[in-house]
């Protein structure tokens, strides 16, 4: 029998995957990734089982995502379109290669995922499942199958009596991880209109953020963030311990119209309160530890890193070669970020680093100054120069 390694969610249309392959001759592995979403797989798995599945893995993978594929983006300071924090697209790679890892192991040669044909996503783990082994065939059933809508697939499965909680009505797609949400679809269609307050669930409103204003610390180390407040968190308990703290404030929302590779443009709102903390305190550190020409360099590259993260290049030489260079800013990335954060935002309100380049004698416009103010007159000759006549 032909076996395939689908990648499941347990949702509606990965339901229906498992049964529309199966019914099509396939042996149906399931495998399922923790990325620190919030899930409970046991539902999941009944439905996988009722719908005919073979075998199905759950795999956390939680501490692999932050070290391999988060923490080199926050070094990157990664940020698509200029507010995107990338959580989904980063994930897409890391699913990818199990499904990769998980068909050596099973000997399939068919992997399928349940994503659509005009995201990003499929494109994604297609491109990377591809790096890692083009002999491997893909299957995307939501490109190919009969189903039209949503009514059409909750028929399909209350046919075949594969159990689906439906009762309420999908008002948004989302997908999420500990690195943030991505919500699109239904109302937010229209970028005229103002997301209604149902379509966040990370951070509160405005209205209902807290108010009064209170200060935290970021420890970094070598470009990677390992304390708050003082105290040595894990990664993953750091990330959502941040999460908490910021979303309550209503910190980490955004509203963007992006370019899809594939050609479309589309609106979806972004929730990442860890993420957008962590990459401005991340920033503050190198605005001390960094000189300009590296610093500049990196700011280019950032856009760069993004754009790759976000076209699916993850397992690229292209990707490696910008990874050589980051995480060789990295070594000095250590230090301490003050910020204040406030109902809907915060402010980067103090840094210091045991690395730190800031001379406060050649700064100051106080007592104390050791800059030779009568070099100035000839370094400015010369930097005009070309362009003298
Ligand atoms: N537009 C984002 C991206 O391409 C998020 C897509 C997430 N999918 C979803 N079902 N909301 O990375």
């Amino acid at each position: 029998m032909r076996k395939v390694i689908l990648a499941y969610s347990g949702g509606l249309d990965t339901a229906c995957c498992v049964k529309w392959l199966s019914d099509r001759g396939f042996e149906v592995i399931c495998f399922m990734a923790d990325l620190g979403q919030p899930h409970d797989f046991a539902p999941a798995k009944k439905r996988a089982k009722v719908a005919g599945v073979s075998k199905i893995y759950i795999k956390d993978l939680r501490q692999e995502f932050i070290r391999d594929f988060i923490w080199p983006a926050l070094k990157a300071n990664a940020i698509y379109e200029e507010k995107y924090t990338l959580a989904t697209a980063l994930g897409r790679p890391l699913i990818a290669k199990y499904l990769v890892d998980v068909a050596h192991k099973e000997k399939a040669h068919y992997i399928a995922h349940g994503c659509t044909g005009k995201g990003n996503d499929q494109l994604r783990i297609e491109v990377s499942s591809m790096i890692l082994d083009h002999k491997l065939e893909i299957i995307a059933p939501l490109r190919i199958w009969e189903f039209k809508t949503r009514e059409e697939e909750i028929r399909y499965l209350a046919k075949h009596k594969i159990p689906i909680d439906v009762t309420k009505k999908k008002l948004y797609s989302i997908d999420e991880n500990i690195w943030g949400i991505s919500i699109e679809c239904g109302v937010l269609e229209d970028p005229w209109r103002e997301p209604p307050h149902n379509a966040y669930r990370l951070t509160a409103s405005l209205a209902s953020a807290k108010s009064k204003q209170v200060y935290l610390t970021i420890g970094f180390k070598a470009g990677v963030p390992v304390e708050i407040n003082g105290k040595k968190y894990p990664a993953s308990d750091l990330i959502k311990k941040l999460n908490a703290i910021a979303g309550a404030f209503g910190i980490g929302r955004t509203d963007l119209v992006e370019n899809r590779l594939i050609g479309i443009k589309s609106r979806e709102i972004y929730e990442a309160p860890a993420a957008h903390l962590l990459i401005a305190a991340h920033k503050e550190i190198e605005s001390l530890v960094l000189d300009r020409e590296v610093a500049h360099k990196k700011q280019k590259i950032a856009l760069d890193y993004a754009d790759i993260i976000y076209y699916g290049l993850w397992f690229t030489p292209q990707k490696k070669k910008l990874d050589n260079f980051i995480n060789k800013t990295q070594k000095n990335v250590t230090g301490t970020v003050r910020l204040k954060l406030f109902k809907g935002g915060f402010y980067c309100v103090g840094r210091k680093s045991p690395y730190s380049l800031y001379k406060k004698e050649l700064a100051t416009y106080g007592k104390g100054d050791k800059f030779d103010h009568s070099k100035a007159k000839g370094f400015i000759k010369n930097w005009a120069r070309p362009y003298l006549k």
